[in-house]
């Protein structure tokens, strides 16, 4: 697949097979996001590869409700950056988060974007505060995002640029 194809089926994934993601694949997914481009290339991120199955549930509830998708799962990457290494730390991640995105598609590995950053848990429990609990991050990380991973219960058709989308793009001026 050629980037064009891979941008055209890319989906966020949420149902998935329930089988299992090589570990090969995992690994260039996580290359993927190693190889991402950062302010100043500080790569101020650090990645944590989630497997165990206990864990993917707990990580199932960092989000009242749209992170439930966790639990079919095969695999959860968490990137949390180290806020005061870079001031571009969010967009690095985000960064990060798409490369592993469309590398987890052009390998045919279903993968969706879990917000971290400013969600809560539950009422009163950051997001951020909930799975740094459960992984143990450092005080000076925060969390950006979770990607889910997983063998995709479903085939996606290529999208094409409808006006609406188009009409996004002004040239010369707004
Ligand atoms: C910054 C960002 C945050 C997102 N957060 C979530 C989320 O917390 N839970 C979720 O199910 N999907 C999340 N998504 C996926 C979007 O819902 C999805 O990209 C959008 O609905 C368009 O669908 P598509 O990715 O299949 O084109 C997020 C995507 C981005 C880029």
């Amino acid at each position: 697949m050629d980037l064009e194809q891979i941008v055209q089926i890319r989906r966020s994934v949420r149902k998935y097979s329930g089988e299992n993601v090589s570990e090969e694949k995992i690994n260039l997914i996580l290359k993927a996001g190693l190889l991402a481009p950062s302010g100043k290339g500080i790569r101020p991120w650090e990645f944590i590869l989630v497997r165990n199955r206990e864990m993917l549930n707990l990580l199932a509830q960092c989000r009242k409700g749209q992170a439930a998708f966790l639990k079919n799962a095969d695999a959860a990457i968490v990137v949390v950056a180290d806020t005061h290494a870079s001031d571009t730390w969010v967009e690095d991640c985000a960064v990060v988060m798409a490369q592993m995105h469309l590398m987890a598609t052009s390998i045919g590995v279903g993968s969706c974007w879990v917000q971290g950053r400013l969600r809560d848990a539950a009422p009163g429990i950051p997001t951020g505060c909930y799975v740094a609990k459960l992984l143990g991050i450092p005080e000076n990380y925060a969390l950006e995002a979770i990607l889910s991973l997983g063998v995709p219960g479903a085939e996606f058709l290529p999208r094409e640029l409808g006006d609406a989308l188009l009409k996004k793009v002004h040239r010369e001026v707004f």
